[in-house]
């Protein structure tokens, strides 16, 4: 009966216990789901298509919430070394703050081109194609509405992933052959956003896909990202002229402001006296990755407040370190912050830019029956 009795004692302690548990993983997980936007903000509909806001979650806690509007990323929720969670996305909580921003990209999915095309104009096959100039005289990032301000399908076949789809019709911007693409979004156990990106054209094209996400992993309204540091894995870059169109040299980063071979602040020689760096007004460049496999990271950054570590896999053979420059504290973002100046970076895996112009850079043509697939990771690690 003793025995019954302290048995029972035992499972109602335990009882307790787990209750207590439950409790606390649902105060958590409340507490969590109210650092998300609401759906409310982003439920519209644009060109006969419903814009939603997706919600990810992966097995270790990771959280994102993604719209199918330009399938940008909205949050990324990310615990701390402290233990609480960390919105390391810089971005708005309704699609308004999405449309208003639209030149600043923020998060968004880009395509047909990342980047820019020197004056818009490319020669495929002997025929020359013409691009709206959108960055005089430049085209940047797929003209005048890339696939970041289009509505695409979207399917969530678990709480893991997203899979978003989208027709570009053929001469769509003024590009050649019809395009499909898919991204695959995952936030996966091990706590990052793979993105998956796949496409296939009926005639000759270019492409290069990436995701214009913007981050600050010491989280919303911590100022800027210049005592985040940084690293990456290139020993070489392709400086530009002055309408950041690369000169076609692939130069060394050694004994310039671009040499992140070793872990430095990113603010150290963002405004050093150096052509590049006026050019970029900052950090606005495409790296030459020493490797691409997927396996090695090709750029580690640490929050400085946070402890934070975000690192970076990719198949792309680029990466554009972009300090936010153009970000002028026009817009309210999530938590009513202004998007003020660098106060978050994007690190854009990609095809170098103006490729289709540029012999010598990895050649951006899509032949039908080739399919066009890369990966692209952001992990992220506490110190
Ligand atoms: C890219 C470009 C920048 C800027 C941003 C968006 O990173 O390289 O020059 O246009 O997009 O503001």
């Amino acid at each position: 009966m003793g025995l019954l009795l302290a048995v029972s004692a035992g499972i109602l302690a335990s009882c307790n216990t787990n209750q207590a548990k439950n409790n606390a993983t649902m105060t958590d997980s409340i507490a969590i789901s109210k650092m998300l936007p609401a759906e409310s903000g982003f439920e519209q509909t644009i060109d006969g298509k419903q814009v939603k806001l997706y919600y990810l979650k992966g097995k270790n806690g990771m959280q994102a919430a993604i719209t199918n509007y330009g399938g940008r990323v909205v949050s990324l929720l990310v615990k701390s070394q402290a233990g609480n969670m960390i919105d390391v996305i810089a971005g708005f909580d309704n699609l308004k703050g999405y449309q208003e921003s639209s030149s600043n990209y923020y998060g968004a999915l880009i395509g047909r081109y990342g980047n820019r095309i020197a004056n818009g104009k490319f020669k495929l096959d002997g025929k020359e194609y013409s691009m709206f100039i959108n960055n005089a005289p430049n085209t940047l990032h797929g003209g005048k509405v890339g696939f970041d301000s289009k509505v695409w399908d979207a399917v969530q076949p678990n709480e893991h992933t997203l899979e978003l789809t989208y027709h570009s019709a053929d001469m769509e911007e003024g590009f050649p052959g019809n395009l499909d693409v898919k991204v695959t979004y995952v936030v996966t156990r091990y706590n990052s956003l793979e993105i998956t990106y796949e496409a296939k054209t009926d005639k000759p094209t270019v492409v290069n896909l990436t995701n214009h996400a913007y981050f600050n992993l010491n989280g919303p309204g911590s100022g800027t990202i210049l005592k985040h540091i940084m690293q990456i894995n290139a020993d070489d870059y392709t400086p530009v002229n002055k309408d950041l169109i690369p000169t076609g040299k692939i130069e060394s980063v050694k004994g310039t402001p671009f040499d992140f071979r070793a872990p430095l602040p990113i603010g150290d020689r963002i405004d050093a006296d150096n052509e590049q760096i006026k050019f970029g007004h900052g950090y606005d460049h495409n790296y030459v990755l020493n490797n691409h496999n997927a396996q090695i990271p090709v750029a580690t950054v640490i929050g400085d407040k946070t402890g934070l570590i975000l690192k970076v896999f990719t198949t792309q053979p680029g990466v554009q370190f972009y300090t936010g420059n153009f970000m002028e504290g026009k817009f309210k973002m999530k938590g009513g912050f202004p998007d003020a100046h660098r106060t978050a970076f994007c690190l854009e895996t990609q095809h170098f830019p103006d490729s289709p112009n540029q012999p010598t850079f990895p050649s951006t043509v899509l032949e039908p029956g080739k399919p066009f697939k890369s990966i692209t990771l952001y992990q992220f690690e506490k110190k």
